[in-house]
């Protein structure tokens, strides 16, 4: 399954592209067969892509509207509401009843109408809840502050408090599970093509940003996930590269090179940026990463790897379209040494896990751990790494299942002992379950499946807030 592929599965039937939904909804009490077991009390909340008005016909699925959605858990019930983030894009477009703007971060290719300065910002890719507010992040932008009650949007964007100075924060946010902390970096932090730089950005447990530090990437490349152990951070560079010349005559954002390797560098957590090391791996692509652990001059990063191009719905540099297999990506270890001059990590990929979308156990990011959770190509997946173990919940055709994410039973449950959740669509009968499954026995049937009467646009990303935490949010609009 390449990244590319998950998004065109969910977003065709028989071949065809199936249209965005354009609906907001609300769904007090849904159906359910089976029990919503009564430890989840509290709110999933995700967001992906869903173009507002009718799209380019060449345009690709990252460039959609944001369509931020919840599913609020309460003593067995469940209600779900949708709403799209009301970013300066979309409110132009709504006001001017008509598409504004063209390609994927192309301001060459948008109608001569569309002023807004705020034109890449979607906010279609991650739901982030932390320090009590709901943030829709899009990694080429500003986070948009969300109510998780009633899914309205903040007016203006999040910057810290009016601190950071990076134009960009990243849309796979890692909050620390000891600390609290939000490790973020911002890519294109100056939005600068020809003199690029990423940005680490870190906030405390309560949103106050308490780093920012800024460096030259090896070349403007694509770089949409990271991560963080308790020792080190490390940043991935891919071989998408930008080129303004190309943008100007109409052509994507990101080419795919391939005679570039991807490249990562680490740098030591209580180190500073000068401390970066790089190491590069030649033919990868790495679209996800589903969690890192530093054991003594070694740290470990499991992504999802493809030996090519992983977003083939951008072209190579060539002007080629890239092939399906060379998209196609296993869940693999990365071992890089610091021990010695090494430029390039050693790579394990897991037999029998082919798939995107990796999640963990949370409480355990930045840690060595166990239990992974993954989208495989043919359903959803747990990986046992202490076993090399993939155990597939198989899907029959036309029936595809989005991100799945991991709750533990409760908060001292043993690692791995929880709930996977996952939207599955039913594209023949355009219909949507939202499915609960026992992450140790993960083929049985589910324990629950709540019914949605229509089917789901495709989330990218969520994240989970108790009840409690969603009593106590920050008001919206204190966003400066
Ligand atoms: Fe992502």
């Amino acid at each position: 399954m390449t990244l590319a592929g998950a998004f065109y599965k969910m977003h065709s039937f028989q071949g065809k592209e199936m249209p965005s939904t354009r609906l907001e909804a609300e769904l007090y009490d849904a159906e359910i067969i089976g029990e919503v077991p009564r430890e989840i009390n509290g709110a999933l909340f995700r967001v992906g892509g869903d173009r507002f008005y009718p799209t380019l016909e060449d345009d690709v699925i990252i460039n959609g509207d944001g369509l931020m959605s919840v599913l609020r858990f309460e003593d067995g019930h469940v209600d779900f509401k949708s709403r799209y983030v009301r970013t300066e894009r979309l409110l132009a477009e709504r006001e001017a009843r008509r598409r504004l703007m063209g390609k994927y971060r192309n301001p060459y290719t948008d109608d001569p109408l569309a002023e807004v300065l705020d034109r890449d910002n979607t906010g279609n890719t991650y739901a982030h809840w932390h320090g009590g507010r709901l943030f829709a992040l899009r990694e080429d932008s500003h986070p948009y502050m969300v109510d998780p009650e009633t899914l309205e949007t903040s007016e203006e964007t999040w910057n810290f408090q009016g601190k950071l100075e990076s134009m960009t924060v990243c849309a796979h946010p890692k909050v620390d599970p000891v600390t609290g902390e939000w490790w973020s970096f911002g890519l294109f932090a100056d939005r600068s093509l020809i003199e690029p730089v990423m940005a680490l950005q870190v906030a405390d447990k309560d949103g106050n940003l308490i780093r920012e530090e800024k460096f030259k990437m090896p070349w403007p490349g694509l770089s949409h996930d990271f991560a963080v152990t308790r020792e080190h951070v490390i940043f991935d560079v891919m071989p998408l590269t930008v080129d303004e010349e190309r943008m100007k005559r109409g052509g994507d954002f990101y080419n795919y090179d391939p005679t570039k390797p991807s490249a990562w560098g680490i740098m030591p957590r209580g180190g500073t940026v000068a401390d970066m090391r790089w190491f590069y791996l030649p033919n990868t692509f790495s679209g996800h990463i589903m969690n890192a652990f530093t054991e003594g001059d070694k740290v470990y990063v499991d992504a999802t790897i493809s030996p090519g191009n992983g977003f083939s719905f951008f072209p190579t540099t060539l002007g080629e379209l890239s092939t399906i297999d060379e998209g196609i990506a296993k869940i693999t270890r990365l071992c890089f040494d610091l021990s010695d001059d090494a430029t390039e990590p050693t790579q394990h990929a897991v037999p029998g896990s082919v798939g995107e979308m990796p999640r963990l156990d949370l409480r355990y990011q930045m840690d060595r751990y166990r239990w992974g959770y993954f989208r495989h190509d043919r359903g959803l997946a747990t990986l046992d790494w202490d076993n090399q173990k993939v155990d597939v919940h198989e899907l029959p055709p036309g029936v595809v299942a989005q991100e799945p994410m991991f709750l533990p039973r409760s908060e001292d449950a043993p690692e791995g002992d929880g709930w996977v959740l996952s939207m599955v669509n039913f594209m023949a009968e355009n219909r949507a379950e939202f499915w609960v499954l026992d992450a140790k026995n993960i083929k049985a049937d589910p324990v629950a499946r709540i019914l949605l009467p229509y089917r789901q646009s495709f989330s990218f990303h969520g994240s989970f807030a108790t009840l409690d935490q969603i009593k106590n949010r920050a008001p919206l609009g204190a966003t400066r």
